[in-house]
């Protein structure tokens, strides 16, 4: 299949875009640049620069595609708290043009990045794709409308989407990993006090109800997760889906700093700090129905793996892509 992939010179895409041309298929990578890297771009991927918001550009790029893969949004829930506009500008308006840009190309496949944040607080745990959800930010707000939307072009256009629902991407490949500005993932944070670019890492709160005190959260090799995509997109024929792509058991803060110890061998100090406001003490997805539905097989379940590969990355890319 020839393939776009919106948001394919970010850090989950890049790497989805490894997995499709692995697969076999053809990809055209449609970014703006404002978060990607145009050296995160697979040199066998055709690359458009250009804006989801820019109809003409879109249909350009979409010229022949039978396929989107949608990773292109905003995606700092603090931010969003700050400028909901921004969130429901890119994340929500930009996906209807993306859909009706497919529309009108006769492309009615897409597999699109949501997020854990539609649940919100947990009713269950591990989270299952039944469960209630009631965003508390923004950003999941926008990308719950963004799936009631997917099944709307369902219902009236025949589209088949994947919805796949994950938490925190990690890890890299040997030629992607995470480069983003401002940095608020715990494992690049932590890989940077290694690297000398920080002096501590901030743990905020250890008395949580937790084994060790310190929050639990759900990491997915960022591999597995684009594999996933893969799969999902192959499946798409016969009907649409919704997943979630957890790890079901989670790892402690404490835990991923004690893991990143290891392999790099730094000491990485820990200032402790008070509890955030709003963060759950423990947030891990259950990912049974698309183990069972599509056979998914996560090859690096384990945090020393994960971080292993993130530290590999940042090693070789001391400056990220150096952009
Ligand atoms: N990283 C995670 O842990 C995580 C967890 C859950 C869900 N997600 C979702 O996965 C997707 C990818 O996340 P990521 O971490 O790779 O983010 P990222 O910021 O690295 O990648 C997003 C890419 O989209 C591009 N983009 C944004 N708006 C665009 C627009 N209007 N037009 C064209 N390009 C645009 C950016 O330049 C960037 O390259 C996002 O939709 C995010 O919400 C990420």
């Amino acid at each position: 299949m020839k393939v776009l992939v919106a948001g394919g010179a970010g850090y989950i895409g890049s790497v989805a875009v490894e997995e499709l041309l692995k697969a076999g298929h053809s990809v055209v990578v449609f970014d703006n640049l404002s978060k990607g890297h145009e050296k995160a771009v697979h040199p066998e991927a055709s690359f458009f620069r250009g804006d989801l918001g820019d109809s003409e550009r879109l249909e350009e790029a979409l010229e022949g595609c039978e396929a989107v893969l949608h990773f292109a949004a905003d995606s700092l829930v603090g931010e969003s708290m700050r400028d909901p506009g921004k969130y429901f500008k890119n994340n929500l308006g930009n996906t209807l043009s993306l859909l009706e840009a497919m529309r009108k190309k006769g492309i009615g496949k897409i597999v699109f990045s949501s997020t854990a944040a539609v649940y919100g607080e947990p009713e269950n745990l591990p989270i299952r794709e039944i469960d209630r959800q009631v965003p508390t930010n923004p950003y999941g707000e926008s990308k719950k409308m963004i799936e009631g939307i997917l099944g709307w072009y369902e219902k009236i256009f025949g589209f088949r989407f994947a919805v796949l629902r994950y938490f925190n991407a990690a890890g890299a490949s040997e030629r992607c990993g995470e480069d983003h500005a401002p940095e608020s993932h715990l494992i690049p944070l932590v890989l940077q006090v290694a690297l000398g670019k920080r002096d501590f890492i901030e743990v905020f709160g250890e008395d949580y109800p937790t084994a060790d005190g310190t929050c639990v959260r759900d990491y997915i090799h960022v591999i597995d997760l684009a594999q996933a995509h893969v799969q999902a997109l192959e499946a798409l024929d016969e009907k649409s889906f919704t997943f979630n792509l957890g790890n079901g058991l989670g790892f402690s803060v404490k835990q991923v700093i004690e893991a990143a110890r290891s392999i790099t061998g730094h000491p990485i100090p820990v200032k402790m700090a008070s509890r955030r406001e709003g963060d759950p003490a423990v947030l891990v997805a259950s990912s049974e129905a698309i183990k069972k539905t599509l056979g998914w097989d996560p090859k690096h379940p384990g945090i020393e793996s994960i971080v292993e590969s993130a530290w590999l990355w940042h090693l070789a890319h001391r400056e990220g892509y150096g952009e």
